[in-house]
């Protein structure tokens, strides 16, 4: 287990968290590994019968760590990203998100595939990925559209702006907005009470609601990683990651 991963089970509720708050819970190799292996874990758990994913009051994920795009990309189809992708969206019972601070890049396109997502009133969305010169990931190419539709979907991807919670729960990405102090609390309150309801009729449910699109974001998945992991290593994600950790602003003028 990652020092950056804990996990605590209580009342069949796993509550896994992101704990790297110094660097706003932005992911490492280590920590999707930590990850995918709880969910997988609880996946077959009898014990666990509800996921709960949170963060830390000033973040619950800025995303990839930009510091491992550079040094340590995600390669191979059984890299840690991956994995930690399909774990969650293979996930047969309710997972929940508790959201507040941050919510950027793998950070939002998670909530895609929690089944609840709270946040608090002052987090920051933001899919950020055209900035980075590089495209967006975890089967949201697919599932933003879906959601929201295409102009809203091009709007939050090709501007990669952030953008409020109040918007995020518009645009269907969240279920709720709460007061930054209450998001928590609320989320395990929910947690706790699908966990007191007939597990098997939520799995059937949950695959149920899920069957219609799941083939595709699968695909989705492996697709945009066949765009996503060449483009770390192309002349514009490199003026943009390396503007990150110069901190200046990109300047993509020379690029046809
Ligand atoms: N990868 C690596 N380090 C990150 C990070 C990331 N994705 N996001 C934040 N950090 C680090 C910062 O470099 C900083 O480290 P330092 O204290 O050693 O300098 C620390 O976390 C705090 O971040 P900082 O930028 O000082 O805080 P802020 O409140 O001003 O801004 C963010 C927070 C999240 C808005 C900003 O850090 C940011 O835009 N991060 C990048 C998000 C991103 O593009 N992620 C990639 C998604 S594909």
């Amino acid at each position: 287990m990652s020092e950056h991963i804990k996990t605590e089970l209580d009342q069949r509720v796993l509550t896994l968290r992101l704990n790297r708050p110094d660097k706003k819970n932005a992911l490492t190799l280590a920590m999707y590994s930590a990850s995918a292996a709880a969910i997988e874990d609880a996946a077959n758990n009898a014990d666990v019968r509800v996921l709960l994913i949170a963060g830390a009051p000033t973040a619950f994920s800025a995303g990839n760590d930009i510091e491992g795009f550079l040094n340590m990309p995600p390669l191979g189809d059984d890299n840690p990203v991956l994995r930690f992708m399909r774990a969650l969206a293979l996930f047969p019972k309710p997972a929940i998100a508790a959201v507040n601070g941050v919510a950027i890049g793998i950070g939002s396109t998670m909530l895609l595939h929690t089944d609840l997502a709270y946040a608090g009133v002052s987090t920051r969305f933001q899919f950020p990925f055209v900035n980075l010169g590089i495209c967006p990931e975890y089967a949201s190419t697919y599932l933003l559209p879906r959601i929201m539709g295409h102009a809203r979907a091009a709007e939050l991807t090709y501007f990669g702006e952030p953008f409020t919670a109040k918007t995020a729960q518009e645009y269907g990405l969240i279920n709720a907005v709460l007061p930054d102090a209450d998001v928590e609390a609320h989320a395990v309150e929910r947690a706790r009470k699908l966990a007191t309801q007939p597990p098997n009729a939520l799995r059937v449910t949950k695959k149920l609601l899920k069957r219609w699109g799941h083939a595709t974001v699968l695909e989705a998945i492996e697709l945009e990683a066949e765009h996503f992991v060449p483009m770390l290593k192309e002349a514009e994600s490199a003026e943009a990651l390396g503007a990150f950790m110069q901190k200046r602003k990109p300047d993509f003028s020379k690029f046809k």
